[in-house]
């Protein structure tokens, strides 16, 4: 059972211990994090989470109790009911492939739909990211961009966005056991 608990400056070391190369930073991250990942950037990630109506959410994935995953809500609009799916990751790989990635990412949309409600969510993620594309095309995300050659990585970007309406649908599938 996947629970989100709020990312706490106690759990920094651990996530910094799963990012493994430059590589793998950026795949997760994107390109705001410079490598290695350190403590100073990941506070500074936290205090924008500690204002009124934050632009940012952090979240760790408990299995049971164990912390394996990290998820973020990043540029929340709150006029025009928008934010970006972001840094999703079960980190240690043995957890990786059994459905805890999809149940973390359920319960970040529920968040972001229901408890903030929010309309509209957007992700980016790199074309070669076959696991994590699966992922969110099982909520309704769908890809409306490709940026072949993404700026200094030279990877290709998708960009796939979420609706109010889609999250309906999928909540509705979800309900019926369709999925
Ligand atoms: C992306 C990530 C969070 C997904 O979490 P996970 O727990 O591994 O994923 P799940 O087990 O919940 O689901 C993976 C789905 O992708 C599918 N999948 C795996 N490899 C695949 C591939 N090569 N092609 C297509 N689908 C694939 C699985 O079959 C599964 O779908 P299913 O339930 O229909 O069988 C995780 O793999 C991860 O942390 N990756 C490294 C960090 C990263 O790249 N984050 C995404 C940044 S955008």
């Amino acid at each position: 059972m996947i629970t989100l608990e709020k990312f706490e400056a106690s759990d920094i070391q651990r996530l910094i211990d799963w990012v493994p190369d430059a590589d793998f930073l950026l795949q997760w991250s994107g390109p705001k994090y410079m490598f290695p990942l350190d403590e100073k950037q990941l506070i500074a990630s936290l205090e924008v989470t500690r204002t009124d109506r934050p632009p940012q959410f952090m979240f760790k994935a408990l299995l049971d109790g164990t912390p394996i995953g990290h998820i973020e809500l990043m540029g929340v609009n709150y006029v025009e009911k928008s934010a970006v799916l972001a840094r999703v990751l079960i980190g240690p790989k043995q957890y990786r492939g059994q459905g805890w990635g999809k149940m973390m990412i359920r319960l970040a949309l529920h968040f972001a739909f229901e408890d903030l409600e929010l309309e509209d969510i957007d992700l980016g993620v790199f074309a070669f990211n076959k696991s994590a594309i699966h992922c969110y095309q099982q909520f309704g995300f769908k890809i409306y961009k490709t940026i072949p050659n993404h700026e200094d990585e030279g990877w290709t970007l998708l960009r796939m966005n979420l609706n109010g309406d889609d999250w309906v649908h999928t909540k509705k599938n979800d309900e019926s056991g369709e999925r």
